[in-house]
């Protein structure tokens, strides 16, 4: 089957950048991955290409995803999300590191390769290892009839449509929407009530909406790209549903603005990275609404106490920050999804502000198809 490309097409549609054309197309690119695929009937999603039945998808013990980069972190997001959604212990690992190390392979281990092109090296040569070794391996990738596309078992296509710009958004914000859906289709095989079935589906219908109005903050969040784009480097934290938002939003910023950026579990800032903050050198807390709330403001206290400056995206004002970011409110789970947009402008205003090549940051390619 052919994706519907031809409403997106390569030209800029009045945008400066693809980057900035990719942030705002993810409005109808959300609504793109769940279009046909939601069963209300059952409270669940079908994904046709997953090529794995009820059966087989009760047999799994164990899911390991793997990817590089962007494709990496959504990985973050969809172990978490198959984890809370299915109760299938889940994690993701880059790509790379996998094939190197002569990983045990298990045959109750779902194995799901996360690519954008379909054909980054090192993701295709883990999943190559992996079907060697007999395992079964899906592919979450975006473009249709690509490498790893060809060379999985089944999948699900992510829908975002072409992405130009080397950094990735909405092709990112897809794959974390898609790895949604893949863990709602498990949970409900499994044991996933029809009542929180339905919570979750409500809550990606939401999604496409809640984009358009974080959005409609492009102009707040460029006034605060301007106060932060002289930093010295930048602090990214967040616990469980926060941290791989925080992990993705370092990357952007320094891929796009050459802005130094490190990401951290909240927690782990007071066991030796509390040491470099200071005025210069300010936090991004992403801090949703959940049950560590608490915990995410204790750790504005201790940023606060070393004289750092702190700008918040959470769903309320929050006093500790000097700026608050507020997004939409949604299903916990779903957080993630949202809470990364912003900071998708942060780094585009970032670089914007101190004049970079924003489709073609330097010393980066699109896809690494090299070792
Ligand atoms: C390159 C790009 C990254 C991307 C990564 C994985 O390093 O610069 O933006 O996340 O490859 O690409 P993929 O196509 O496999 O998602």
């Amino acid at each position: 089957t052919t994706v519907e490309w031809e409403a997106e097409s390569y030209d800029m549609g009045g945008h400066d950048t693809y980057m900035h054309k990719e942030i705002h197309e993810q409005v109808d690119a959300v609504d793109r991955v769940l279009r046909g695929r939601i069963d209300d009937r059952f409270s669940t999603v079908r994904l046709g290409g997953l090529n794995l039945d009820a059966r087989e998808a009760r047999g799994v013990r164990r899911v390991k995803i793997l990817g590089c980069g962007s494709a990496y972190h959504t990985g973050l997001i969809g172990a978490q999300l198959i984890e809370e959604l299915a109760r299938i212990p889940a994690d993701a690992e880059p790509a790379s590191e996998f094939r190197y190390r002569n990983p045990v392979v298990d045959p109750d281990t779902l194995y799901i390769a996360v690519s954008q092109s379909g054909e980054t090296y090192d993701t295709l040569a883990a999943v190559q290892e992996l079907k060697r070794k007999g395992a079964r391996v899906l592919g979450v990738v975006n473009v249709v009839g690509s490498a790893i596309a060809r060379e999985t078992d089944g999948g699900v296509y992510v829908h975002a449509g072409p992405e130009v710009c080397v950094v990735s958004t909405k092709c990112f914000t897809n794959t974390a929407v898609a790895f949604a859906l893949l863990a709602l289709h498990l949970g409900r095989i499994r044991d996933l009530s029809v009542a929180d079935g339905k919570r979750i589906i409500a809550g990606l219908r939401k999604l496409p909406e809640q984009i358009a109005e974080v959005l409609r903050g492009e102009e707040e969040i460029k006034k605060l790209a301007a106060e932060y784009a002289n930093a010295k480097s930048m602090m990214f934290v967040g616990r469980v549903r926060g941290y791989p938002v925080a992990r993705e939003a370092s990357l952007k910023l320094k891929e796009v603005s050459y802005v130094h950026a490190e990401a951290y579990p909240a927690s782990e800032l007071k066991h030796g990275p509390l040491a470099l903050i200071e005025p210069e050198v300010p936090t991004v807390a992403v801090l949703p609404d959940d049950d560590l709330l608490e915990k995410n403001r204790a750790t504005l206290e201790e940023i606060k106490a070393r004289s750092g400056r702190i700008l918040a995206v959470a769903h309320r004002e929050q006093e500790k920050a000097d700026h608050t970011i507020v997004v939409p409110r949604n299903e916990v789970e779903l957080d993630p999804i949202l809470m990364g947009i912003p900071l998708q402008l942060l780094a585009y205003h970032t670089a914007l502000a101190l004049g970079r090549d924003i489709d073609k940051p330097r010393n980066l390619a699109k896809s690494v198809t090299v070792e």
